[in-house]
């Protein structure tokens, strides 16, 4: 088989761009480990951009998204029970749609599948080969049978865990990565959300997260030992300690329900530069890393898609490489905006085993200095509504 570009990875940054290379008239050819139910399957977050809601709408997959996509235009810090909000609108203009990121890949699936894309489940053993050469190629296995894509080029869309980035030389890879001593224990249940937007509590138990998916469907999560057993976590023993952390108001108004989703996910920051190597081109998940609490993963993966979008527009329509050899310095500009504000968020909202009363006093006066700055407000806005591409 030949294609123009080989994407490996059938997750949202795989499936965008072969949807935006699709109405471009680009072929490409969508590689998935998984089955599409897995993929859909997997838990993920639910804010978008206001840049990543336009890139759906480039791609022509925003109308449920607009249909039953809830756009908020603040946010509520709490600082021990009491808080304030962060008004996006006045602030920036601006405002995130909280939409089900599964829900994103749901649409962009059913997209594929409209325009007869194709998504090749179930492979094995894919490898990207001969990237530093001008006739890439991808072998991988499906049912036992060995097969071999030809292209031009080859977007390492495959996540973490996948080959694209182990493709790339050690010699030639510089890892940047940060650990945090905690995770985020989640929690999905059928009740109504406790607030009509998102609330993000710093509290000396540790953090906590109201979020939704729906007026039925509430999301929260509460910063927990990584290695804490789920066991440990009663749905009662959840409730309880959700209500210690978050605003009185919204503790005494919280409604709860049994779990329909409890996990335990680890937080890292992490950056692989380059995110270029010859004919190979990684983006979303194989490159970066946030911790969740700027909500930046999947909207920094479509902004990679965006950069390589356009430039492999530029290569096909106008014969100019500037922009695909442009692409690992522009998409880490906005990867490394993304991984400061994530971090930043993340230091200041979590409680920090180790933590000295210093750095106890210095938390506490960047959150009073948000709670009075317009300033310092603004910034926290536009950084989590999202950065220009
Ligand atoms: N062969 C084929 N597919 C593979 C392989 C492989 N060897 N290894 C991994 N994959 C697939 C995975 O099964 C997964 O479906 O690549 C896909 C990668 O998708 P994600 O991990 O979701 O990464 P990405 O598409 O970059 O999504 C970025 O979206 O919802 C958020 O939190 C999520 O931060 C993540 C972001
Ligand atoms: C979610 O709804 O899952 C969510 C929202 C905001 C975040 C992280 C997760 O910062």
């Amino acid at each position: 088989m030949r294609t123009q570009v080989c994407i490996i990875g059938g997750g949202p940054s795989g499936l965008l761009l072969s949807q935006l290379l699709d109405r471009a008239g680009i072929a490409s050819v969508v590689l998935e480990r998984q089955s599409r139910d897995y993929v859909l399957g997997r838990i993920r977050a639910g804010v978008l951009e206001y840049g990543t809601v336009g890139m759906l709408e480039q791609a022509g997959v925003a109308e449920r998204a607009h249909a039953e996509g809830l756009p908020h235009s603040g946010t509520y810090l709490a600082v021990q029970n009491k808080g304030f909000r962060i008004d996006f609108d006045a602030l920036i203009g601006k405002k995130v749609m909280v939409y089900g990121q599964t829900e994103v890949t749901r649409d962009l699936y059913a997209a594929r599948a409209a325009a007869g894309g194709t998504v090749i489940h179930g492979v094995e053993g894919t490898q990207p080969r001969d990237l530093d050469t001008a006739a890439p190629y991808v072998t991988y296995t499906l049912g036992g049978t060995e097969h071999r894509i030809d292209c031009d080029f080859v977007a390492g869309c495959d996540g973490f865990h996948g080959p694209s980035r182990q493709a790339i030389p050690k010699n030639v890879l510089t890892e940047y990565e940060r650990v945090y001593p905690f995770g985020w224990l989640g929690v999905l249940s059928e009740t109504p959300p406790v607030s009509h937007e998102l609330i993000y509590a710093n509290h000396p138990r540790g953090f906590a997260l109201a979020s939704m998916r729906n007026a039925n469907l509430s999301r929260y999560y509460i910063q927990a030992p990584v290695d804490d057993s789920l066991g440990k976590w009663t749905d009662q023993a959840f409730w309880d300690e959700l209500r210690r952390r978050l605003p009185h108001d919204a503790a005494d108004a919280l409604i709860t329900g049994p779990a329909i989703e409890k996990s335990i996910a680890p937080l890292r920051s992490y950056v692989a530069d380059p995110m270029r190597w010859g004919r190979l081109f990684l983006v979303g998940d194989a490159a970066h890393i946030v911790p969740p609490t700027g909500a930046k993963g999947l909207n920094l993966a479509v902004s990679d898609v965006h950069y390589l979008f356009e430039a492999l527009k530029q290569h096909y329509n106008e014969h100019d490489d500037s922009g695909l050899d442009g692409y690992s310095q522009t998409a880490l500009a906005r990867v490394w905006n993304a991984i400061r504000f994530s971090w930043w968020f993340t230091t200041t909202m979590h409680r920090f085993p180790d933590q000295t009363p210093f750095d106890q006093a210095i938390q506490d006066a960047e959150l009073r200095y948000l709670e009075g700055s317009t300033t310092a407000q603004r910034g926290l806005a536009e950084n989590y509504v999202g950065l220009p591409y």
